[in-house]
């Protein structure tokens, strides 16, 4: 008797590390379902496996540099295309392309499962938000794929899963405050670590962060803020805000006005150092270190506050005592501490690495195994 057959599309198939696909391949080994990944994309070249019997996960990467193989157009032939697979199919986007997930309604109307750590599906309008959970089957149509997105807010670490779980049996979120980001992380705990002895100034510590390999290759994407707000975006959503994209809250940009035209990474951390928006930035660390405590670059959504998203959702830089978790975070970790009616007194916190190719990995791996077990 033939098992269970299930078609994975990985699209977004590049990157540094090959930890989802190793990470598949090894579930795959043990499962017992047959998973056959039946296309790997990037931007221009792909494995496609047109007959469905699935691309040989064991040799892919040797396999894939040497496809000459175009990329199926997106998403018309690419929808085309997993629509006649022979049984369901699991979409994996890998990318951080917002006409990917654009496209999500299309796939899941069609009955296509998608998992991702793609954050624009969920935080970009709430128009394309709306769209994904009304074409969805959670969210309200009966033929239509699963969707997760796990890993687009902390990693592979609980954070989406939990916040849904609390609101479904009735618990009221009344604050989630934390550090989202780990390039933020990284920077403010080397920046003004909690013995005061940070003697590095931020230009130093901008550059440092970023010879360390925590920043993107343009660490003005880190320091703008944006990520930070995406993923808060996609939080309040989840917590039953209605917030329409992330214009409509304030955002501290940690990049001075006249560095956002520099032309690329190297000529922002070029022209950082002796620039006066550092001695800001060091006013306020010292300002807090007058107090007894430390600067942390922090998303917090206060539900109580005032009455409209621009008074209850704010990304930038607070003041937190020292002995408070957030302010004793170590490394690039994250730290979300969500306050409700129920977990009142003391918050319920989620802490741990919350970027990297494994950690990553498992969040997309692990809703992966969540479509299995619905279907
Ligand atoms: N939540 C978290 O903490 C966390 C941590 C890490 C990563 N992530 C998320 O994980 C995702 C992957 O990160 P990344 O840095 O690798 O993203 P990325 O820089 O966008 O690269 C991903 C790949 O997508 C490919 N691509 C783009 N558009 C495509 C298309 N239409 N069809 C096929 N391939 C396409 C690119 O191909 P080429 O190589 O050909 O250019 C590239 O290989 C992102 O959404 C990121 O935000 C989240
Ligand atoms: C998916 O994205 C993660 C995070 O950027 C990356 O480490 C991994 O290599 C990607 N997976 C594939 C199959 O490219
Ligand atoms: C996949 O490739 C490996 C290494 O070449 C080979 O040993 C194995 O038989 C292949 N598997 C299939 C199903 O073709
Ligand atoms: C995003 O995907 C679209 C559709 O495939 C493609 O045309 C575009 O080049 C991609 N953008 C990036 C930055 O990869």
């Amino acid at each position: 008797m033939s098992s269970k057959v299930v078609h994975v599309a990985i699209i977004g198939a590049g990157g540094v590390g090959k930890c989802f696909i190793n990470q598949l391949s090894a579930f795959a080994a043990k499962s017992s379902v047959t998973l056959k990944t039946i296309l790997l994309s990037r931007s221009k070249t792909a494995l496609v496996s047109r007959d469905y019997s699935g691309i040989n996960l064991s040799t892919w990467e040797s396999d894939f540099a040497s496809s000459a193989v175009a990329t199926p157009a997106f998403p018309a032939e690419t929808l085309d295309f997993l629509k006649s697979a022979p049984g369901p199919v699991i979409l994996v986007d890998n990318t951080s392309n917002e006409s990917v997930a654009a496209a999500y309604p299309q796939f899941l109307n069609a009955g296509i499962h998608i998992v991702t750590p793609n954050k624009k599906g969920f935080s970009s309008g709430i128009q394309l938000w709306n769209d994904i959970f009304a074409a969805a089957k959670n969210g309200g149509n009966p033929n239509g794929g699963y969707v997760f997105h796990e890993a687009s807010c902390g990693a592979g670490l609980p954070v989406i899963s939990t916040i849904k779980e609390l609101v479904e049996t009735g618990d009221v979120i009344k604050k989630i405050e934390g550090v989202f980001s780990g390039t933020m992380s990284f920077l403010f705990n080397n920046y003004a670590p909690l013995d005061g002895k940070g003697t590095m100034g931020f230009a130093d510590a901008v550059k440092f962060a970023k010879d360390e390999g925590y920043t993107e290759p343009d660490p003005r994407d880190d320091l703008n803020g944006a990520d930070v707000a995406r993923k808060l975006t996609i939080l309040a959503r989840l917590s039953g805000l209605q917030v329409e994209d992330i214009t409509k809250f304030p955002i501290q940009s940690l990049v001075p006005a006249d560095l956002e035209s520099a032309k690329d990474g190297d000529e922002y951390l070029a022209k950082l150092p002796g620039h006066k928006s550092n001695d800001d930035i060091a006013e306020k660390k010292a300002a807090a270190e007058a107090q007894g405590g430390v600067i942390r670059y922090v998303g917090s959504i206060d539900f109580s506050a005032g009455s409209e998203v621009v008074d209850k959702v704010s990304v930038g830089l607070r003041t937190f005592d020292k002995t408070s978790p957030i302010a004793g975070l170590q490394g690039a970790d994250n730290i979300i501490s969500i306050t409700t009616e129920r977990y009142n007194k003391t918050p319920l916190v989620i802490q741990g690495a919350g970027a990297g190719g494994d950690v990553t990995a498992m969040g997309v791996l692990g809703d992966l195994i969540k479509v299995l077990q619905r279907i």
